[in-house]
């Protein structure tokens, strides 16, 4: 048995052993830490002190900037008028009003919104909407789910079943059945140092009808999709790749999915990447920049037609058993009302793709430093690739990182051996510019 007085220490020391920190080396981080203690707008504050340009909108999140004060001052008055409300059998006026926005800021007749707290319970949920409605409509037998190579959908069952990571498939293993993959459409010996769309590579959606080939496309419920690839390092579509997809889709009765966790809300110059790419999916899953991060939440858009199948049987009846006890969260809706205003008000999708030219410009002056092997760009959002050390895959990627970090007062991320950047929608050009002048001089070898 632990002495109280023990555990009294323990609360005051600076122990870090207590917090398993998700996605992360543990043990590594822990004993050089690299902690962020205050934001304002494009930078954080390090525990040293210093601040630190955020290169990567803290998590994919924060594109109208850290404490920004629309947002700061809707959530405080929130939280004074209503800090809780069940969203089951209740709800409150700020989900039924967010839900209109954003059904009216999407495109097509995505009219319907499904709140969820994260990215990964958006992709559950939206999977489950697929195979529910099939249901509905007697056509059960389709319950077959299809995802893709490189994929992220969030850490869910459903999410690491469809997604295509394997390290974060490895080590669980007890996936859903009936899920299969397309191939992933990232070739560098066709794409290398491409910027925007990849100019080859579309005939890979074909892969989809080999699927049906094989399966029965008549037992597909739904393809889920990033538009683009974010964690796996970037990788945006082939031209022309969504819309075949979409295609295949509609010739065999199967839904299409676009994961828009990282593309949506500005990511790629627009609300949804759907309309960069005039793609119309069937449910759109967003997160992270829709509350700009402040407070969790996330959620799926759904189509006219595929809510309406659901509607049905008597009106006192719970049409779909599903949803979490803080869908549609007060604190959250209030965030992501006045995150739409930034976005709408601060024209930040405008904005996005107006810097979009300089920020492929910047990141692709790299090209010619040591050990760079690919770089990508589309939107705010890039990488640059590293040739691995065979010996210590991704300490190439972790240790500029950490240096970009110490050394720089960059705040950035990496995936293996690949540094990715997606710095706030509010960035200037100047700090776009200072952001890869650092990451160049930490490369070496400097020539651009
Ligand atoms: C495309 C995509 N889907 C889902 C998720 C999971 O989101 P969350 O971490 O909020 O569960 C992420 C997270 O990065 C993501 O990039």
């Amino acid at each position: 048995m632990s002495r109280p007085e023990a555990n009294a220490d323990r609360r005051n020391a600076s122990d870090l052993s207590a917090l398993w920190m998700p996605f992360t080396p543990n043990r590594a981080t822990k004993a050089a830490p690299t902690r962020l203690v205050a934001a304002e707008g494009a930078y954080y504050t390090g525990e040293d002190g210093r601040k630190k340009f955020d290169g990567v909108s803290g998590l994919w999140c924060s594109g109208a900037g850290h404490n920004n004060p629309r947002i700061r001052e809707a959530v405080t008055r929130q939280l004074e008028t209503l800090d809780f409300a069940p969203s089951f059998l209740f709800g409150h006026p700020g989900a039924f009003d967010l839900a209109a926005r954003l059904a009216a800021a999407a495109p097509g007749d995505l009219d319907h919104v499904f709140f969820t707290n994260s990215g990964s319970e958006a992709t559950d949920t939206a999977m489950k909407i697929a195979l529910a409605y099939h249901q509905a409509r007697g056509d059960g037998q389709r319950t077959m789910l299809v995802g893709r190579e490189r994929a992220f959908h969030g850490v869910g069952f459903g999410g690491i079943s469809a997604g295509g990571m394997v390290a974060n498939r490895r080590a669980f293993q007890n996936l859903l059945p009936r899920v299969a993959h397309l191939r992933h459409t990232y070739h560098p010996e066709l794409n290398r140092f491409q910027i925007g769309e990849h100019e080859h590579g579309a005939e890979l959606a074909d892969d989809l009808q080999r699927l049906c080939d094989l399966h029965g496309g008549e037992t597909i419920a739904a393809v889920i999709v990033e538009p683009m690839a974010g964690s796996t390092g970037i990788l945006p579509p082939p031209r022309g790749y969504l819309k075949r997809l979409r295609e295949i889709c509609d010739r065999h009765g199967i839904l299409l999915i676009f994961d828009e966790v990282i593309t949506g809300f500005g990511r790629l110059g627009h609300a949804f990447a759907a309309e960069r790419f005039g793609v119309l999916p069937d449910m759109i899953c967003f997160a992270k920049g829709v509350s700009n991060g402040v407070v969790p939440l996330g959620g799926v858009m759904i189509r006219e037609g595929i809510h309406n199948a659901i509607m049905k049987g008597p009106d006192w009846a719970i049409e779909l058993f599903h949803g979490y006890t803080y869908s549609g969260h007060p604190l959250a809706m209030a965030a992501g009302m006045a995150t739409q205003d930034c976005y709408e008000l601060d024209g930040l999708y405008a904005r996005a793709r107006a810097l979009e030219p300089v920020f492929a410009k910047h990141l692709m002056a790299l090209r010619d430093h040591p050990g760079v092997t690919d770089i990508r760009a589309i939107g705010l959002a890039g990488a640059i690739d590293l040739q691995p050390d065979p010996a210590a895959p991704s300490t190439r990627a972790r240790s500029t990182f950490l240096r970009a970090f110490h050394e720089q007062d960059l705040v950035i991320r990496y995936t293996a051996d690949t540094l990715v950047f997606a710095p706030p929608l509010i960035s200037t050009e100047e700090e776009i510019a200072e952001l890869f002048h650092k990451v160049g001089k930490l490369l070496g070898g400097a020539t651009g």
